[in-house]
């Protein structure tokens, strides 16, 4: 017998179903509930609502589990490469060398943009954040590559090659605007890492040296980064595209949601926190008072999570090739490094964090370990929107395929109620 759930409103009671997920998660079905009661849900900030059922990403929060379809995340980033996570994701298998080699030739040879593109990075202010040229660029895909934009699955297919290949040329573009060097064409006989640093850093007054440890704890910070099921820029992705924009409207969309600081943004905003309490003394024990002040909107950047109440998987791992570079580059003598691990030691002893388990995530360490690999504080969110683009496509071809109706909440209206219009004299 299907499991279901009663709901007694007044002296009626309804039968809604409850779906059961592989990893037994339960869920109650409530899209008959309207027709069958008048009545809708409230849950602002998504807290109870599943949107979607996908079979790409498992999080179990309370475990501190992470697996993209199936596979264990301390597994993938210890042995599998970012390109080969992409292909797992978007797929759904883990590729044959035959698929993997066809899948990196793609990706390889559609690095470069239309040249006419370029002109547009000379159309933004010097000081633009390259989070916001991103976005743009990534949405102007579909203006120059208008024969992939439909969700067709060829087109799709097509689509997804052009903006993997495509970001990192954009996001490394997008820098060397800011700082007025030259643009750096991608070099297709370098990995996705490599190639990126390589854009990012080469001036064409040196000869460039790849350190490919550096490229492969990039890499490693790509896999991490690569999905994490609904979280808010990929729901926003799948709700753009449920209208059935193409993939560049929904992927520039997204990349707009992870900016902001509660979510992807919250790497720069932890360096950006490190540097101030750096200015005021470096007073850590300061800073965490002001985030534990019930009358203070202020919050440790980096610490806390929506779904994982004791660690995060990701932040472990991070935390373990945080150490190893900072003792390899010796700069554990930086003060803002320095006050990184003092406020983390006072946070995780602190009852106000340990009650809320309120943890070190990603952001934290991925931010100390991008500062100390030289990359500038606003490329931080960039990276991480790098990472996270092969889940985004996922995430949107999985939408199509399922067919899924347009994303449309309701809501409970606490407004006027109808009145008459007053003409501008009589007000
Ligand atoms: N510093 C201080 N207090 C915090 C913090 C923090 N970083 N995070 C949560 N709290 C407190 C809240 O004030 C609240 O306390 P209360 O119960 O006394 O009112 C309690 O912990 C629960 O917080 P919520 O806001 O309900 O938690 P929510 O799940 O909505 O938010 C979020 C999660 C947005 C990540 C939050 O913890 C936060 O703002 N953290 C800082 C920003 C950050 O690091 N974001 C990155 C997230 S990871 C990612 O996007 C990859």
């Amino acid at each position: 017998m299907t499991d279901s759930a009663k709901l007694q409103i007044g002296d009626k009671t309804y039968e809604l179903p409850i779906m059961v997920g592989t990893e037994n998660e339960r869920a109650i079905d409530i899209g008959a509930l309207r027709k069958l009661t008048g009545l809708t849900t409230l849950d602002p900030g998504f807290v109870n609502t599943g949107s979607c059922s996908s079979a790409i990403t498992y999080i179990n929060g309370e475990k501190g589990i992470l697996r993209y379809r199936g596979y264990p995340i301390e597994q993938l980033a210890e042995k599998s490469s970012f390109i080969e996570v992409s292909y797992l994701l978007i797929y759904g298998e883990l590729p044959n060398p035959e698929q993997l080699a066809s899948w990196q030739d793609k990706i390889t040879n559609h690095t470069l943009i239309h040249e006419d593109m370029k002109h547009f990075f000379q159309g933004f202010p010097r000081d633009a954040h390259p989070m916001a040229i991103l976005s743009a660029m990534v949405a102007a895909l579909s203006t120059f590559y208008q024969d992939s934009i439909d969700t067709d699955p060829e087109c799709l297919d097509m689509s997804t090659i052009r903006v993997m290949a495509k970001l990192p040329t954009l996001a490394a573009f997008s820098y060397k605007k800011s700082i007025g060097q030259p643009l750096v064409y991608p070099s297709n006989e370098l990995n996705y890492g490599g190639n990126f640093l390589r854009m990012m850093f080469a001036v064409p007054t040196f000869p460039f040296a790849l350190d490919q440890e550096l490229a492969d704890v990039i890499d490693t910070l790509l896999i991490l980064h690569a999905d994490h099921e609904q979280n808010c820029s990929a729901s926003t992705v799948r709700l753009v595209g449920s209208s059935r924009a193409n993939l560049f409207a929904a992927i520039s969309s997204g990349i707009s949601a992870l900016w902001g600081p509660l979510h992807g943004g919250a790497n720069q905003a932890v360096l950006e926190m490190l540097g101030s309490i750096a200015k005021n003394g470096g007073d850590v024990n300061k800073f965490v008072a002001l985030a534990k002040d019930p009358d203070s909107s202020f919050r440790l950047m980096g610490f806390g999570h929506r779904v994982y109440k004791n660690f995060d998987p990701r932040a472990k791992i991070i935390k373990r090739l945080c150490d190893n570079v900072l003792s390899k580059q010796k700069r554990v003598s930086d003060p803002m490094l320095e006050i990184a691990k003092r406020l983390e030691e006072v946070a995780l002893a602190d009852p106000y964090f340990v009650d809320r388990s309120l943890y070190p995530n990603v952001d934290f360490y991925s931010g100390i370990i991008y500062k100390a690999l030289g990359i500038p504080t606003n490329m931080f969110t960039v990276l991480f929107a790098m990472g996270r683009l092969p889940g985004w496509i996922s995430q949107y071809k999985e939408m199509l395929e399922d067919n899924s109706r347009i994303g449309r909440p309701r809501q409970v209206y606490t407004g006027k109620t109808a009145r008459d219009y007053v003409p501008v004299s009589e007000r």
